[in-house]
């Protein structure tokens, strides 16, 4: 008994030194970072509030993660919401989604959409199936694209190994397109059997030669590929206009450097323009040359902000023969997102589709192109309202790329450009990758292609009509600044 109560005893003792000693350590330290930060000059607050003054890196950080769950409104975050993250996480698993008591979104809000409904809404048995919608009638192989939401440019080195397999099995069983992004094609992007939209970057990346200028042995190889259906030419994207992509180094591992054609963990930055493209003859050019070596339909993608060169470009296209023009647009948001971009350009170069959209709409029509070419868009449209204003606005098809993120299992942590993305899908740890099972991953990614589809359906139908296309503009109202709404086809008249 005596003996355990000693040793008991001694324990105590022992423990309490440690404490003191521990607390002694610890008191010295406070006082060696209190002495660092008064004498540091950098910065202000650690000088006048050493060692609290610390805590503010702390919190800022923290808050990035914390605000999400604890203080950010259901409507309040950006760049996407909570009630729209929700929305397609639970399209993605395929649960219930429908919503109780009433809407949290504020209708008063200038440009919040407003479809309107029709006293007889279209019968389902009346409704019709989307039809495939051809592009390029004039190149050797036209793709007949079945889907009207597609996978949006992202390439193999923004993404993950299984972020892409999970995206192009998804898009096989979705039946719509996985566009590669400028990085080239990697076996990641073929396993699934999915269409593919082959995107070349100003680096043109798997299409170049020795010098790094296009090659139309490459290009011939690309269009022999039968799961590539088309080819988009990038000369800017919404996040950065005026610069080419970011790859930082940490994220350009062996097998990227390999297929990019670029040294192993250095940044890969490709060239802020096309330089053989300085002109609308110089464009159409280019164009033709990948579409006579690939025999593929050949568009090209932009973000709008000047658009005399598209007034330029289509009375070029005249003078030339249609047969000469792109076989698509794809429209970008000023407001689009990506891997990595100075925040200047994110922010405020470049116009949001809600501007853009009509415009280049409008100009195709007034130049009697609007049949020739076809027209995509980007740019948050990841839910069926977003979707359907852009049918409505005259759009053959959408793309996304943080919509179908968010089918991944992206949480908006805002770490694409960092390789420690959370969720595995912008990164190459392999620990964090183990999170993201492609497997899984692809039927959500194929349940909410499908999700949306059907459910601008739904909204069509609302409208009157028998399918997401024959969506017009009079079938969307925007409110305004007091409050009011007016519809698409006042706002921007019908040419
Ligand atoms: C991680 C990431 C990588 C991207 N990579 C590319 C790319 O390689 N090429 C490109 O044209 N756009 C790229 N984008 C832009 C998207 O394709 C798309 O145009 C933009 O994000 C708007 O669509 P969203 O709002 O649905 O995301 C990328 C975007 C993200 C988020």
């Amino acid at each position: 008994m005596q003996q355990s109560i000693d040793l008991t005893l001694t324990v105590l003792e022992w423990l309490t030194t440690l404490f003191i000693f521990a607390v002694g350590v610890g008191l010295l330290v406070v006082v060696g970072i209190y002495i660092r930060d008064v004498t540091q000059t950098q910065s202000a607050v650690r000088r006048n509030f050493p060692v609290v003054g610390r805590f503010r890196y702390l919190f800022e950080h923290l808050g990035e993660f914390f605000r999400q769950y604890f203080f950010a409104m259901d409507r309040e975050e950006m760049p996407f919401n909570r009630a729209q993250r929700s929305w397609v996480y639970r399209a993605a698993k395929g649960i219930d989604n429908t919503i109780a008591f009433g809407s949290t979104m504020n209708l008063a809000i200038p440009g919040t959409p407003i479809f309107v409904n029709c006293p007889y809404p279209t019968l389902e048995k009346d409704s019709a199936q989307t039809e495939p919608m051809t592009i390029g009638p004039y190149a050797d192989k036209p793709y007949a694209a079945k889907s009207i939401f597609n996978v949006s440019a992202m390439s193999f080195g923004a993404l993950s190994k299984p972020a892409v397999l999970a995206l192009s099995n998804g898009s096989r069983m979705a039946g719509n397109w996985l566009n590669t992004g400028e990085g080239g094609i990697s076996p990641w992007h073929l396993e699934g059997g999915c269409d593919i939209v082959y995107q070349i970057g100003t680096a043109k990346y798997g299409v170049r030669d020795l010098e790094g200028n296009l090659s139309d042995e490459k290009l011939r190889e690309v269009g022999e590929i039968e799961q590539v259906k088309m080819i988009e030419l990038k000369l800017s994207q919404g996040a950065k206009p005026g610069k080419g992509g970011i790859l930082p180094a940490e994220k350009v591992t062996a097998e990227i450097a390999a297929i990019r054609g670029i040294p192993e963990g250095e940044a890969s930055i490709s060239p802020n323009r096309h330089p053989e493209i300085d002109s609308a003859s110089d464009l159409l050019d280019v164009i033709n040359r990948i579409r006579d070596a690939s025999g593929l339909p050949v568009g090209f993608k932009s973000v709008i902000g000047a658009y005399g060169w598209l007034e330029e470009l289509f009375e070029e296209i005249h003078k030339r023969g249609i047969e000469s023009a792109p076989d698509f647009i794809t429209v970008d948001s000023g407001d689009g997102g990506t891997g990595a971009a100075p925040m200047p350009l994110m922010d405020c170069v470049g116009l949001p589709v809600r501007e853009s959209l009509p415009l280049v709409i409008d100009l195709l029509k007034k130049h009697g192109l609007r049949d020739r070419i076809r027209v995509i868009s980007s740019g948050k449209l990841i839910t069926p309202a977003g979707v359907a204003w852009a049918l409505c606005v005259g759009v053959d098809f959408v793309n996304s790329a943080r919509g179908f993120m968010f089918a991944l299992g992206c949480i908006q942590a805002l770490q694409c450009n960092k390789n420690t993305c959370p969720t595995g899908v912008t990164t190459h740890d392999p620990k964090l990758q183990r999170g993201l099972v492609p497997e899984d991953k692809a039927e959500r990614v194929a349940k909410y292609s499908k999700s949306i589809r059907k459910e601008v359906g739904i909204i069509a139908h609302s409208c009157g009509v028998k399918e997401p296309r024959r969506l017009r503009r009079f079938h969307c109202r925007l409110v305004q600044d007091d409050g009011r709404s007016r519809p698409l086809d006042e706002l921007y008249p019908e040419y």
